[in-house]
């Protein structure tokens, strides 16, 4: 099984040292779907059964996630590379629960666990109908014979269609909703479809300001460690440097996954 490792991305990148874990980035991504690879847009996976094999595109050619397939250099749209100073995270494209974090251009794999996705509006892992991403779920080849119908997780009124590997957003008509078994709009009564969400005010990493963290990081490698009072916040130390993080609101930090979860998931 090939497993893109923290090491592996760090080590590509910085020559630095290891990060704890490690990502798979096909897990819950649809078999025959591309990934993009995070630092060299030529190279690119194909993922068949949550596991990923590495491909190359022909010279001249990078891979376009968008596109899931190699196009002319000059077209193509590559996963960011990170800023030289600060911290940033962006989207692993496709994979809806991956996202790269940056801390002074060294990024590093990151994965949302149970069912939380990565929103790439307020920088982290969150609840899925704050971010009701399916891109993981439409590979390129459409089957007329099987088209794939994916419910919304935002909206019971809403469900997508994929074509050409891209979700299309689909409406109900007025007072209809999506019903997954009989994948088309129906009456409410018979879809019993609820979906809870609250207003929320979350400032993007990128946007608040930067916070050291309050504790002596290890002077090497990556590390992401709980907080020493509160349970909604992490320090992510790399290579000595601190800063502190905040969870999603209703999510708490797991220091065996290294991530923010939901409570009832915390050292699972
Ligand atoms: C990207 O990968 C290709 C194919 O392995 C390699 O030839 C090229 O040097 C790599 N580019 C960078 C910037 O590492
Ligand atoms: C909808 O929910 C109600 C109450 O929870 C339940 O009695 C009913 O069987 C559900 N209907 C369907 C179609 O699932």
């Amino acid at each position: 099984m090939y497993h893109l490792t923290l090491l592996a991305v760090v080590a590509l990148i910085g020559g630095c040292r290891a990060a704890d874990g490690d990502v798979n980035i096909c897990s819950d991504v649809v078999s025959n779907l591309f990934l993009p690879h995070v630092s060299n847009c030529s190279k690119y996976y194909l993922c068949m059964s949550e596991v990923a094999v590495p491909r190359e595109c022909p010279a001249g050619y990078y891979f376009d996630a968008r596109d899931q397939q190699c196009v002319p250099v000059m077209e193509a749209r590559c996963v960011p590379s990170c800023k030289t100073r600060g911290l940033e995270s962006f989207c692993y494209d496709r994979t809806c629960t991956k996202y790269v974090l940056c801390f002074d251009g060294t990024p590093v794999i990151r994965q949302c666990s149970n069912r939380l996705q990565y929103n790439g509006q307020t920088d982290r892992c969150d609840f899925p109908q704050y971010v009701d991403c399916v891109d993981n779920m439409c590979i390129r080849e459409n089957n007329p014979n099987d088209i794939v119908f994916i419910a919304s997780k935002a909206r019971c009124d809403k469900y997508f269609i994929c074509n050409d590997g891209l979700p299309n957003v689909m409406t109900c008509a007025k007072g209809l909703q999506y019903n997954p078994s009989t994948q088309s709009c129906d009456f409410a009564s018979k879809v019993n479809c609820t979906v809870e969400t609250l207003q929320r005010n979350i400032l993007p990493f990128a946007r608040a300001p930067p916070r050291s963290a309050d504790i002596k990081c290890p002077s090497e490698g990556a590390h992401f460690i709980a907080h020493q009072k509160r349970q909604d916040a992490y320090y992510y130390c790399l290579n000595g440097q601190g800063v502190t993080l905040d969870c999603t609101p209703g999510l708490v930090f797991d220091a065996k996954s290294g991530e923010c979860r939901e409570s009832q998931f915390v050292g699972v």
